[in-house]
Order: C-alpha cells, then sequence, then structure tokens
C-alpha cells in the first residue's frame, strides 16, 4: 500500500481535528498554516462528525433504514457508521468506501470480527465499480431502501466530476424509500471560500466551493427531511449526544472559534426518494 507523505491529505487533516492520531507532520504543518486564515474549521469538523451520529441514527430510528454504503467515509473514529447504526439496529449492513489508503488499513484492524460491515478503497467517482464490486454485492441489497452517505465530501468533487451524476447514481438505482445524507464546507463569504479552494487545490486535495442554491439544485428530484439543507450544527441538534475524542493541545485554541465568528461551516441535509 503506497501512503504519501509529502502532501497532506483530506483523510488524515479530518481525522486530527477529530482527535485522531493517524496523520503525518505534512499534515500537522498544512493545518496549523491554514488555521489562523481558517479558525473556525476544527469546530466546523467536529460538527459535521456529529451530525454524522444524528443523521444516521435518524436513519435507523425513524426511516426504518438497515443498509449504508458510506461514500468518503474517513479514518475511523469512535462513532462509526456501523457503531451508531448496530447500537439501534444491530442488523444494519456497512459498506465503507474511500480513496485514501489509510482508511482501509485503519478501518480493517476496526472491522475484523465484524461481518456485516466491510470497507472497500475505491473512487466515489467512479460509482458503476463499487455498485458492482463484490463487497456492495454481498451487503447490500438494493432492492430494499438503503441510504447513501457523502458527509464532508462535497467539496472534493470538482464541476468537471459532474457532481449530480456521481451524487444521483447510487440513490437513482436504489428503492424508493432509500435515503441520501450530503454534506459540504462552506462559506458565506465569496472571496474567502475562493481563497479556501485555491489553499486546498494548490496542496493537492481536491476542492470546489459552492453556493447554497448551487447544492440545492444538485438535490432537485429528492425530497428533503426536515429542516432541509442547513448549517449541520441546526440539524436536529442533540446535546446529549455522544462528545468526541479531545483534539492535540496545539488544536485547542481553535476550539470554540465558531462561538466567536462564523463564516465558514458544513452545509448538507437528509433526503428521501419519493415513491
Ligand atoms: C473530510 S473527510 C469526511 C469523512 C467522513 N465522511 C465524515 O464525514 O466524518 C472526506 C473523506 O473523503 C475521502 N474522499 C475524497 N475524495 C474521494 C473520492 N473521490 N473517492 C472516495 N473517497 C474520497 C477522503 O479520503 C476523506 O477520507
Amino acid at each position: 500500500m503506497d501512503i504519501p507523505t509529502d502532501v497532506p491529505t483530506s483523510a488524515r487533516l479530518y481525522g486530527w481535528y477529530l482527535g485522531g492520531k493517524d496523520n503525518y507532520e505534512i499534515d500537522r504543518k498544512f493545518a496549523m498554516m491554514n488555521l489562523p486564515d481558517f479558525p473556525e474549521t476544527v469546530d466546523v469538523t467536529r460538527q459535521n462528525r456529529l451530525f454524522l451520529y444524528r443523521a444516521v441514527r435518524h436513519l435507523v430510528q425513524k426511516a426504518g433504514i438497515r443498509q449504508f454504503l458510506d461514500m468518503g467515509c474517513g479514518l475511523p473514529t469512535n462513532e462509526n457508521v456501523h457503531q451508531v447504526a448496530q447500537r439501534f439496529a444491530p442488523e444494519s449492513r456497512v459498506v465503507y468506501v474511500d480513496i485514501d489508503p489509510i482508511v482501509l488499513a485503519h478501518a480493517r484492524a476496526l472491522l475484523s470480527d465484524d461481518e456485516s460491515t466491510t470497507i472497500i478503497t475505491a473512487d466515489l467517482r467512479d460509482p458503476e465499480a463499487i455498485l458492482a464490486s463484490e463487497e456492495v454485492t454481498r451487503l447490500l441489497d438494493l432492492s430494499q431502501p438503503l441510504a447513501v452517505l457523502y458527509l464532508s465530501v462535497g467539496h472534493h468533487l470538482r464541476d468537471e466530476d459532474d457532481p449530480r451524476r456521481v451524487l444521483h447514481s447510487v440513490i437513482d438505482r436504489a428503492a424508493p424509500g432509500s435515503h441520501l445524507a450530503f454534506t459540504q464546507a462552506m462559506a458565506d463569504d465569496v472571496e474567502r471560500g475562493a481563497a479556501l479552494q485555491a489553499r486546498m487545490n494548490a496542496a493537492g486535495v481536491p476542492w470546489q466551493t459552492r453556493s447554497r442554491t448551487e447544492i440545492a439544485e444538485l438535490f432537485e428530484g429528492l425530497e428533503p427531511v426536515e429542516p432541509g439543507l442547513v448549517d449541520v450544527d441546526d440539524w436536529r441538534p442533540d446535546p446529549d449526544q455522544p462528545p468526541l475524542p479531545q483534539v492535540d493541545p496545539e488544536l485547542m485554541p481553535y476550539i470554540g472559534a465558531t462561538e466567536k465568528h462564523k463564516g465558514l461551516y458544513e452545509y448538507g441535509g437528509v433526503f428521501r426518494k419519493p415513491a
């Protein structure tokens, strides 16, 4: 397995902000260089991960979903999708997908004794290959409702990837009653969004900023679940949900930055495929 250590990666950066240890100096240096300009990043990352818990719990408890395809799943932390889903419905099945080989390396260890959950290294921009994979055909049944997750992944899809095609490819083939959850980093200030995009692309992390209207257009044809597309921190907040691991002392000064100013956030929601 080829793990690049000369460029930062999305999975390792994001994992560090969640309190993870599976990252390299290049990731930490890149993060510390950007945080003075984008101090909300640590809070916003953590708010996205807390949204993941609430969205999966909703999908299991309220929507009756028992199978998940988690596209761009990231490095394992606590409260991973299969753990949340199986806590509320032990029979839940999960296929994780990520392009970064470090994710497979760490997730395999976590999943070694779980026959209803697996992980593959694949590019979510090639959904046909993912749907045809042995892991998906073994664990997921497209004739039954499923949930496909694209969490903190939307910004990694550039316009040339045809995001509407990518995001609809699974749900279009799935049974009515299937759900899709999506989030993407967003800046209210267009110039700040463009600066973030330029910085991420220059570092080799594919990045595309979008407006709220552009994001809403991606999901035309699907029914938004209340409260629709919002700052995910406002999506059915639950002060009693399990907390995330603490961050490294180096990142502590940035915890709480969104209480002072929040121009950067994760924007998204949950959608249902109508009958
Ligand atoms: C910011 S992390 C989000 C992790 C997780 N979904 C969450 O919300 O907690 C984005 C993840 O998407 C993965 N990713 C980016 N582009 C991808 C692609 N084309 N195919 C598969 N995974 C991709 C990255 O490797 C990274 O692990």
